[in-house]
């Protein structure tokens, strides 16, 4: 595996070890209070899981992080730096590789052109940088197979692997999946679970997912479990009980 992630100048200042801290974040849409004083924190190379039923505020906090919602109080430290001022597209340059719900590949484009489209997160983007790492063949050999064929050919679960090798060419620190095993078949399932798994041990990138399988969620090394906005439980995954099953995953 070749894929490194980029190496940055890290804050001498930074106010503790993670490599993203939310701290006290509130976020509104409009009137609408939705999330509520949340804190949490991935550390390097660590994978997290952010369980919780439906509506109760997870992509809405992933998509605080990424820059497309803002908190009307709180912040954001990526290493120590507050991105609070930065941008979606300078977020991701500074690290943070997204793949939303619903996985959003552009349909009337190839497998190919989806992919450059990841190198834009680069220092220089997509101007400087047209190759792909076949890093990313090797993790989902489906991919190199159907790199002529339009994005909206593809079938759900490989939409979902072209979302998740899009978001490694930018080379994040910080990798965030909402729900990428969502409407997805079994077997499949499993192989982006692998993958997952695979990019955490030979890249050192850290994971902040979203999910709903059991299994899954247990590959993880810390939960956070949200209801109402806020985040009422964690813990090691390791220590999730049945009654904390119980009450936050819905399958
Ligand atoms: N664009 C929007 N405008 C207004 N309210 C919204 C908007 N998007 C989401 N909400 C509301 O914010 C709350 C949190 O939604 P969010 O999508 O973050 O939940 P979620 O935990 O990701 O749910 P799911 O498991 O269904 O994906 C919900 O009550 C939802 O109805
Ligand atoms: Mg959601």
């Amino acid at each position: 595996m070749t894929i490194a992630s980029q190496a940055r100048p890290v804050p001498s200042a930074a106010p503790s070890d993670a490599l993203l801290e939310a701290r006290g974040l509130n976020v509104y849409y409009g009137e609408s209070h939705i999330l509520r004083d949340v804190d949490l924190s991935v550390r390097p190379g660590q994978m997290v899981c952010l369980i919780g039923r439906n509506g109760v505020g997870k992509t809405t906090l992933l998509k605080t992080v990424v820059g497309l919602l803002r908190q009307r109080r709180g912040s954001v430290l990526l290493a120590g730096e507050d991105v609070g001022p930065l941008p979606p597209h300078r977020r991701a340059r500074a690290g943070i590789g997204y793949v939303p719900q619903g996985r959003e590949i552009i349909p009337q484009l190839t497998v190919k052109e989806n992919l450059l489209l990841g190198l834009e997160a680069l220092p220089g983007g997509m101007g400087r940088h047209r190759h792909i790492d076949p890093v990313v063949f090797e993790l989902f050999p489906v991919l190199e197979k159907f790199l002529g064929r339009r994005g909206g050919d593809l079938s759900g679960g490989q939409q979902q692997q072209l979302a998740i090798a899009r978001a490694l060419l930018g080379r994040p620190r910080l990798l965030l999946l909402d729900e990428p095993t969502e409407g997805i078949q079994p077997s499949v399932v499993l192989d982006i679970e692998r993958a997952v798994r695979r990019i955490i041990e030979t890249t050192g990138i850290s994971v902040l997912l979203v999910e709903q399988h059991l299994h899954f969620v247990r590959q993880a090394d810390w939960y956070y479990a949200m209801q109402k906005g806020g985040v009422v439980a964690s813990g090691p995954t390791g220590e999730l009980s049945k009654e904390v099953i119980d009450r936050f995953l819905s399958v």
